[in-house]
Order: structure tokens, then sequence, then C-alpha cells
């Protein structure tokens, strides 16, 4: 049993497994960019979320991670003094740099999940992207987190709870999801609906800080800072 006393119950049988359905999830996105926009958040109750993020002010060097299209890049340049974007599509990052590019953004393509910083930073924040880290990575996402942020540093996440019943592979429990592209081509991506409170129990254990605010559903966000305790 891991720390945050996850059983991965719906766990993909083996690594490869899990691999195989990673790089499904970046196929999805890459073939989605073109489309997305449709479906990203503001328009949708994203005036809170912004309300959220502009309250949190993340100011100084910034990290987002999985900016998709740009649409929350767009957000946290009005705040940060530096801000780099990562995303493993490439065809998310050329819409995000048109929408969002500038002297003080640096959009990089990498794989969250093998990609190492190469400095530290003020501020790191996600917009529904932890709803996609499957369970087996939940812990060394957040290591990754730990590692990005200066000491003091801050986290700032958006997310969402929503699946279809008619998309769950795995059932309710479960954790795999699938999404149709407008060209009625069907991809698996992971898509864990996180209840705020157990996942604020969660990151807990592993040492974080985090409040997490439900808005409008199926929408949360979350801050906080890794303040392990010691002894
Ligand atoms: C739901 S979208 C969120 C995009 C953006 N943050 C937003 O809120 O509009 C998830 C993003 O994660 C990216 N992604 C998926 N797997 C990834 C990985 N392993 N490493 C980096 N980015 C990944 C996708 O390309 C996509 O842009």
């Amino acid at each position: 049993m891991s720390a945050t006393g996850i059983r991965a119950i719906d766990a993909p049988a083996d690594e490869h497994a899990l691999e195989r359905l990673l790089a499904e999830q970046i196929a999805y996105y890459r073939a989605r960019a073109p489309e997305y926009e449709r479906y990203a958040i503001p328009g949708w109750h994203g005036d809170e979320l912004v309300s959220a993020l502009d309250c949190f002010r993340p100011a100084g060097h910034v990290l987002e991670l999985a900016c998709g299209t740009g649409v929350w890049t767009e957000q946290l340049a009005r705040h940060a003094r530096s801000l780099t974007a990562i995303d493993a599509a490439p065809e998310m990052l050329a819409i995000a740099r048109a929408r969002a590019g500038g002297e003080r953004v640096r959009f990089l393509e990498a794989d969250i999940f093998s990609w190492k910083p190469d400095r530290r930073y003020d501020v790191v924040a996600f917009a529904f992207w932890l709803s996609h880290v499957p369970p087996e990575r939940f812990e060394s996402f957040w290591r990754l987190v730990t590692a990005c942020l200066r000491p003091g540093g801050r986290v700032f996440f958006i997310d969402d709870t929503h699946r279809t019943p008619d998309e769950l592979l795995d059932g309710e429990s479960g954790s795999t999801v699938r999404r149709r592209l407008n060209d009625g081509s069907v991809r698996r991506i992971v898509k864990v609906a996180h209840s705020p409170e157990r996942l604020e129990r969660m990151l807990a254990k592993l040492g974080w800080q985090v409040r997490i605010t439900q808005t409008s559903e199926p929408f949360f966000w979350g801050e906080g800072r890794f303040a392990p305790a010691h002894g």
C-alpha cells in the first residue's frame, strides 16, 4: 500500500500497459488540439476559477504543467514575472504559443512523467491535469511538483470530476475512460474523479498542506505548499 493509501484497483496489469495508456492519452490530446477550444473552460464557469487564480496571485517565476492550448497560460502570464509552460502535444503548444507567447513565456514540449526541471519555481500550476494522472503515478507526480518548487513555493490547481457513465471503461471506481474525437475514432485516457476531501487527505499524507475549494459542480481548485511535519 502506498503513502496515500491508494490501491490502484483499476491499474493496468503491468507497467507496459500503463505506458501504452499514457501514450494513448498523449495521442488523444494531439489529435484533439484543433477541437479542444470548444471544450475549454472560460465560458464554462471560468470566471469563478479565474477569480480564484487572481486571489492566489501566481507571482514570480511560474511553471505551468500540461498547458494545452494556453487558456490558463494567458491567465498566469498576467501575474508571472516569468512563465514556463510544458505540454507533450506539439499541436497544443502551437496554439498556446499563438495565444500567450511573449518574451516572458517559455514553452517546452515534454512528457511530464519523464521530464526533469532545470530550475526551481515560486509557483507550480496545472489546470485540468491532475485528473489525468493515473493513481499509480500520483505520488511520483507530486514528488516532481516538490522538485520544481523553491523552498516555500506554492502550488495552484484547477480540475473537475466530469465523466459520463458511457465513457467509463472500468466502472465508477476506475480511472480509464474512452473519449471520442470528432472523426469518430476513440482513444482511452485517464480521468480520475477526485473527491476534494479525499484529495486533501491524500496530499496531507504526502506532506502537502493544500486547501481545496469546490466551485460550481463539477469544478474545484486547490492551493497550498509542501510543508511536511517534522519528527
Ligand atoms: C485536459 S488538457 C488541459 C489543458 C489546459 N491545462 C487547459 O486547462 O485547457 C490536458 C493536457 O495534458 C497534456 N498531456 C497529456 N499527457 C501528457 C504528458 N504525459 N505530459 C505532458 N502533457 C501531457 C495534453 O496534451 C493536454 O494539453
